[in-house]
């Protein structure tokens, strides 16, 4: 690969521009290059450093009389390059870039050829941990998780793109004391836990229920369940046998939900950064950061009015006593270089402390936007159409497994209303509905962005019109469609056909598809998968424009148009792979 053409195609535009602000303000050299794609018609992109240049260099004796002799000198300097077309200067100094229409052809030409994966952006980090998901152990598996899960995913696939190695952590409470809790009660209604345990537990939330209802009403109970805390943290084999088949009923529980949806997690749960507590602690203290407050130990962080509890005043640790373990493994350990993490913005104030105690030990700079870097994924609520927290109709939890379940028997019943049980295979069928049905939910999710709560609605997700999974599956179907019905080899097209882009809808979708690496480097740097979403739809849109008014099958251009339609189709294929969804080739 020729290095001048390497990465995405706002990089190599600002790559020519840090070469003509260097031969324009020589003695600038901290400032970066500005360049921005612009929707203004004067121009594809824009370098917008005049203005901010002239009021660092105005009182120093410049030759320039304001911004727009800057950008007068930034457009004669900029180095001669294929990519442009064209330049002029508008406003205060904006230079206005028009990209070369064969240049961005034989872009997409050779991309159809070396494949997408050359389009991948370039992160400056090697190394990514991005916990996610994180159920809790004999606790319901909630939508929060469920977005914890999707999100965190699609983020984990952005990183995975851009060359990042990814730890997927999948960090289970397995841990707290409800532990202690639910063993005493196995042993207690189930002497021969051994031999019936699995049985004998059935459904985990129940049995959750049951022990904390006997938890409540029985100090005895309750002192016994303390003791088997201690005892199984201590490490007592009994105990710990226990523990293990409950978390192991759990896992199973989890793993039918990450299965249909597609994702791979690695768990390490609480408990196994419980070994590392004391150590870390201890390193903390000597620090001086950890103090005596009320009976337990806290780290006071600056600009909080309530400290961080490290170990509570019974002697125990906590959530945040794991998570600062955990940190420091991942550090130190596993020499991540960006810790992201992902839960409902309710968690986001224990994250800001976990990391400024990083920062203050001097595990993490102080600047939070170099690496290493810790950063929280915060998300909002899903909500029901009553606009409350979403639950069942008898206000339960809603179950993960029944919500996909519904969504993929909806998506199955459209098909089969539209005919396709007659026109397809069982499996094609199946497959179909899964892939739609799933799409749905996860697009549902992650079109938004993140912050914000949503309202929960089959109806208006499973629509085929609209920002939606399925209308953007069904578009791609047509494309396949369309390539299918010209009879063309395109594997032969690629090597030996043009494309031209001549027409403006030809020009605009060949600019939109060349966005693509951006678009993906932009979604990661700033942890939304909404920014992706928003480039997909658009590119559907920009394709349909396209679509109306070139004709493609029969027309002069037939050949070009075709590869026009194929290098949409990768993309197209690509945006849903890193948002979790599964193409679907016809309808
Ligand atoms: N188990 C937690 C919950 O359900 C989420 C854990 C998130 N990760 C972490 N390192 N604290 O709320």
């Amino acid at each position: 690969m020729d290095e001048e053409n390497v990465g995405s195609l706002k990089q190599q535009l600002s790559r020519l521009f840090e070469v003509s602000l260097r031969a324009t303000v020589p003695d600038e050299l901290e400032v970066e290059p500005l360049v921005a794609a612009c929707t203004a018609k004067f121009g594809d992109y824009q370098c917008n450093n005049a203005m901010s240049l002239w009021s660092r260099i105005k009182g120093k004796g410049t030759a320039f009389k304001g911004p727009p002799s800057i950008g007068q000198a930034i457009m004669k300097n900029l180095p001669p390059s294929e990519m442009i077309e064209s330049c002029s200067i508008a406003g205060p100094g904006f230079v206005n870039i028009v990209l070369s229409k064969k240049w961005i052809a034989k872009t997409i030409q050779k991309m159809l050829i070396d494949g997408i994966g050359t389009w991948s952006p370039r992160l400056r980090i090697n190394r990514a941990v991005v916990d996610f998901s994180s159920p809790n152990i004999a606790k319901e598996m909630h939508v929060g998780h469920l977005r914890s899960t999707i999100i965190g995913d699609a983020l984990a696939r952005m990183l995975e793109f851009s060359n990042v190695e990814v730890l997927r952590r999948n960090h289970v409470g397995d841990w707290g004391t409800q532990f202690g809790m639910l063993i005493e009660f196995l042993f207690e209604k189930f002497p021969n836990w051994e031999d019936v345990g699995e049985q004998a537990i059935g459904d985990l939330q129940a049995f959750y229920k049951s022990s904390k209802k006997r938890f409540d009403d029985d100090p005895a109970f309750k002192e016994g369940a303390q003791q088997a805390v201690v005892r199984l943290q201590r490490g007592d084999a009994k105990y710990r046998k226990a523990w293990m088949q409950i978390c192991e009923i759990s896992r199973r529980e989890f793993d039918k939900v990450y299965q249909r949806l597609g994702v791979h997690l690695e768990e390490k749960g609480e408990s196994f950064y419980n070994p590392y507590i004391p150590g870390v602690l201890e390193a903390l203290s000597n620090q001086g950061l950890i103090v005596e407050s009320e009976g337990a130990r806290v780290i006071f962080i600056e600009g909080k009015n309530i400290p961080l509890i490290v170990v509570k005043s019974d002697g125990g640790y906590n959530y945040a006593s794991t998570d600062l373990a955990a940190l420091w493994y991942r550090l130190n350990e596993e020499k991540a270089e960006w810790m992201i993490y992902v839960t409902d913005v309710g968690q986001q104030q224990h994250f800001e402390m976990v990391f400024s105690a990083g920062r203050c030990a001097g595990w993490l700079p102080a600047e939070v936007n170099l690496y290493p870097k810790a950063s929280h994924v915060g998300f909002g609520l899903v909500l029901g159409e009553d606009g409350k927290r979403f639950r069942t109709r008898s206000s339960e939890v809603v179950r993960l497994v029944d919500l996909l379940d519904e969504a993929k028997n909806r998506s199955k019943a459209a098909l089969i209303e539209r005919g396709k049980a007659a026109e397809w295979t069982d499996e094609e069928l199946e497959q179909t509905a899964e892939a739609v049905g799933y799409g749905a939910v996860k697009y549902a999710d992650l079109k938004n962005n993140r912050l914000t709560n949503y309202t929960f609605n089959f109806d208006q997700m499973l629509n085929d019109k609209g920002n939606t999974a399925v209308y953007l599956l069904y578009a791609h179907a047509r494309i396949c469609s369309i390539i299918r019905k010209s009879g063309k080899d395109m594997e032969e097209l690629k090597k030996t056909g043009t494309l031209l882009l001549d027409h403006v809808d030809e020009r605009a979708l060949g600019l939109h598809l060349l966005q693509f690496a951006e678009i993906v480097e932009e979604a990661c740097t700033n942890l939304l998968p909404n920014v992706l979403c928003e480039y997909l739809y658009n590119l559907s849109e920009n394709f349909t424009k396209f679509y109306s008014n070139c004709q493609v099958v029969g027309s002069a251009d037939e050949t070009s148009r075709l590869l026009l339609c194929e290098a949409t189709a990768i993309v197209m294929r690509k945006c849903f792979y890193l948002l979790g969804l599964v193409p679907v080739y016809k309808i």
